[in-house]
């Protein structure tokens, strides 16, 4: 089944609570949530309390990806606010300190992911493939939104996809930058079954049929 995660960094901040309701009317399962240090990537978004905050008026699951170095030091304290899949970045810390964020989030009870950036090559997922329960293949250079997909990563996508299956069966596979209509589909092709967008769904006249028309790849 495919899901939607749309990325409240394209959300009006001032009125997060009327699109956050817009999420789950229009069938949204997950809601994206980028934390930005301003050193793993060159700008700022938000932090522990916005995750508290969509908790607290929302049902849905609650997805972070966390874009910030050395996240080890934050990964408890996303998870008290309300974190249901905790994603980090390979790239943010050492093997040995990531492996140990990934068992500090499961020993929570919450969902370890990690995330490859698109210079990072698919093996770099599997250090940790036995402890998470979604991987997320970034298709735009993180930092913001509204940026191009970049078609290039979909070998990669596909031969983590081929590693969940041989490996991590029931691992979810994310995708995250550019995904609109039209890219989300080749995104399944090559084995996606969690779709983020910004822009493209904050954008769209219509969210029900935007999410109604990624699923419908599925
Ligand atoms: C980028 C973020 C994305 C971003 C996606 O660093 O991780 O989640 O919000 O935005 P769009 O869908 O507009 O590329
Ligand atoms: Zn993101």
């Amino acid at each position: 089944m495919v899901k939607v995660s749309p990325s409240i960094l394209s959300a009006d901040f001032a009125n997060m609570e009327r699109d956050l309701q817009m999420l789950k009317d229009s069938g949204a399962e997950y809601i994206h949530i980028d934390i930005m240090d301003g050193h793993f990537v060159p700008n700022l978004s938000m932090g522990f309390p916005m995750v508290s905050a969509s908790k607290r008026v929302s049902d849905l699951v609650c997805d972070v990806h966390l874009m910030i170095d050395t996240p080890i030091r934050y990964v408890e304290r996303f998870c008290d606010a309300g974190a249901d899949i905790l994603t980090i970045h390979v790239e943010a810390d050492t093997e040995e300190n990531t492996k140990k964020a990934l068992d500090m989030i499961r020993a929570k009870g919450v969902k370890p992911a990690i995330c490859v950036k698109p210079k990072t090559p698919a093996e770099a997922v599997l250090p940790f493939i036995d402890q998470v329960d979604l991987i997320l293949v970034m298709t735009v250079e993180p930092g913001f939104g509204g940026q191009s997909f970049m078609a290039d990563m979909m070998p990669k996508l596909k031969k983590i996809s081929e590693y969940i299956r041989e490996r991590r069966p029931g691992c979810e596979l994310e995708v995250d930058g550019g995904v609109n209509a039209e890219t989300a589909k080749t995104c399944v092709e090559n084995g996606a079954n969690v779709l983020v967008a910004g822009s493209a769904y904050f954008k769209a006249a219509d969210k029900t049929e935007f999410v109604n028309t990624v699923k419908s790849y599925g």
